[in-house]
């Protein structure tokens, strides 16, 4: 098998666009990059590799960053990217670019492709979930497209024109140096039946249970928001802003899938 996935997703968003193009591509193995990490050192994929991974900041997570440096990719010879997001894209394909340039690869191919928001820690909620469909419904037909250019060798980045001041503005580099630590407003409320499905889906093991409870580490965080929105009591919250707000999960992914990051 020379076509390998690696992804990485909080709430399944990017892990049902991984399979989506595993579906149209055959053949192809799709991998969690927070498994995959832990071994790292061992990984010489060929042929063909993609990333998909959530946009966060007008940037990449921590984690794929740290993959992207790490993973030896010299007998890959068709890089390509996608970044899930909700609002407004932009960084993600070039920063890509520039963390393959010191391995000496290019980025083949890069798309953005819009997906149904998991960010509600400002000022605004989940879309309404009469939304959701048509969001769903594009996106599977993106991966239909972005399949299509990997299987013909396209040479071919989405453009964003926030590609460049996106993470300026956004202040990326900060949300980069803060992110491990940024787990302080993070608390279970009294509805917490000490299920533990915070603990087992962190894709960084950030939470342990102590007395019953979870407890945010502040040591590895990612902010990826997968304890707040897969709480089945939906008693994790960040704050005050998160009590009223939706939860979300990708509906075509299941819990378990996100629990044992396959
Ligand atoms: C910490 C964080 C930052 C985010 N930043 C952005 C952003 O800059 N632009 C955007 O359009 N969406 C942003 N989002 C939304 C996600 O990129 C989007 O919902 C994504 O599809 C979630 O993927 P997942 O389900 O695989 O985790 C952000 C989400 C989180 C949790
Ligand atoms: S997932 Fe929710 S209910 Fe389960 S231990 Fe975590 S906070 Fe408590
Ligand atoms: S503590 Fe929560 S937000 Fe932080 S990495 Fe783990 S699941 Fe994601």
């Amino acid at each position: 098998m020379n076509k390998t996935i690696y992804y990485f997703s909080g709430t399944g968003n990017s892990l049902k666009m991984a399979k989506d193009i595993r579906l149209a591509l055959q053949d192809c193995e799709v991998v969690s990059i927070s498994n995959a990490i832990m071994e790292v050192h061992k990984l010489k994929p060929k042929g063909i590799v993609g990333f998909v991974f959530p946009e966060y900041y007008y940037g990449l997570p921590q984690l794929v960053v740290e993959f992207l440096n790490t993973i030896n990719l010299s007998h890959v010879t068709y890089i390509f990217a996608v970044a899930t997001y909700a609002k407004s894209a932009g960084g993600c394909l070039s920063q890509t670019t520039k963390l393959l340039k010191p391995k000496g690869k290019k980025l083949n191919s890069g798309f953005y492709v819009k997906m149904v928001d998991n960010f509600i820690l400002w000022t605004w909620d989940v879309p309404p979930i009469e939304k959701h469909s048509l969001i769903h419904e594009q996106a599977q037909k993106d991966s239909v497209r972005i399949a299509n250019s990997v299987n013909n060798s396209l040479e071919l980045i989405d453009n964003s024109p926030l590609e460049t001041l996106g993470p300026i503005l956004f202040g990326y580099s900060r949300f980069l140096r803060q992110v491990n630590t940024s787990d302080k407003a993070f608390f279970a409320s009294p509805n917490c039946n000490s299920c533990e499905i915070c603990v087992n889906v962190c894709p960084t093991q950030n939470i342990v249970i102590k007395d019953k409870k979870p407890k945010w580490q502040s040591k590895k965080c990612q902010k990826c928001l997968a304890c707040l929105h897969l709480c089945p009591q939906k008693a994790v919250q960040y704050g005050k802003t998160t009590i009223k707000r939706s939860r979300y999960k990708n509906p075509h992914i299941s819990l378990k899938e996100l629990m044992l990051r396959l």
